[in-house]
């Protein structure tokens, strides 16, 4: 069974006149989508940063160009490094004039089977994907706190965090650890109004994602779907826009996974 994708949902105002900082937002999946949601929703401004310079102003530019919002910004970063984590949410927070919603979604991830695993592949999608939320995490809470008016983080879990595959002994453990930190962090930061919540997606598939593992491990994870497919990015995305408005006011702490497995 493979049910076709739904409709493109269009935008309902619900991040109406807030800024967002996306991280890892110049790829080909969940980012960019973010980030594409975030302006229909209607962001008055957003800054989308990456590791990868060339995709960055480019995504930049299409965003500028597909949304028509004016007050899109790029910033180059690399979550698993400190200074950059500063360097970004000081850009951001004087370019907008303050950050309201921060989206965690920089991971990272390699396939190898754990007695084939060196200290540094291992060390290296713990960074990443852990550390680089954590630190981002970290800094944000800071000024958010400072400034007194509260605000929203989104991470980006997976649902590998809970489940076992082959081979992902290392980004299971990271996102693990991301759902963790999720609910942690946000009992710290109910205190001075932010609320931290994750997605846990199942599989979205894009071009980087198909040159990264193979034809018949990403057909063999779309057949465990009830819908027999991967999600559009931009159905992640949507999720993460509800967390990031006002319309899951109640909810921190919480993990919500974006799947449709059946086991
Ligand atoms: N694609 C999936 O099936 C899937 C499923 C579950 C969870 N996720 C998670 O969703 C997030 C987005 O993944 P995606 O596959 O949709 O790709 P994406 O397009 O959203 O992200 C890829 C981008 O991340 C950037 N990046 C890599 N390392 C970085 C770093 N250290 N600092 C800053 N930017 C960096 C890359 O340059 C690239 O542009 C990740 O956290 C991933 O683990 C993805």
């Amino acid at each position: 069974m493979n049910l076709k994708s739904p409709d493109y949902v269009p935008g309902h105002g619900l991040i109406k006149g807030k800024s967002v900082l996306i991280t890892a937002a110049a790829g080909a999946g969940i980012g960019f989508a973010a980030a594409t949601k975030a302006a229909e929703e209607g962001a008055r401004a957003i800054v989308l940063s990456d590791i990868h310079e060339g995709r960055l102003v480019a995504a930049v530019e299409k965003l500028k160009t597909e949304s028509g919002l004016a007050e899109v910004y790029g910033k180059i970063g690399n979550v698993a490094v400190e200074e950059d984590v500063r360097a970004l949410v000081d850009f951001a927070e004087d370019t907008m004039a303050g950050v309201d919603i921060l989206i965690n979604n920089a991971g990272l991830g390699t396939s190898k089977l754990l007695i084939e695993m060196e200290d540094d592949e291992w060390n290296r999608v713990i960074d990443v994907t852990l550390n680089g939320t954590m630190r981002m995490t970290r800094c944000m809470m800071k000024v958010m706190k400072a400034r007194g008016q509260g605000g929203v983080i989104v991470n980006n879990a997976s649902v590998l965090g809970w489940r076992a595959q082959k081979e992902q002994a290392h980004y299971a453990a990271a996102k693990a650890g991301v759902m963790a930190l999720t609910r942690c962090a946000a009992l710290e930061a109910a205190e001075f109004n932010v609320r931290i919540n994750a997605v846990a997606p199942s599989i979205v598939l894009h071009p980087m994602l198909r040159k990264s593992a193979s034809e018949e491990l990403l057909a063999e994870l779309e057949s465990k779907e009830a819908y027999g497919r991967a999600a559009e990015a931009w159905e992640v995305a949507n999720v993460m826009m509800f967390l990031a408005s006002d319309y899951s006011s109640y909810m921190t702490g919480e993990i919500v996974p974006v799947s449709s497995q059946k086991g």
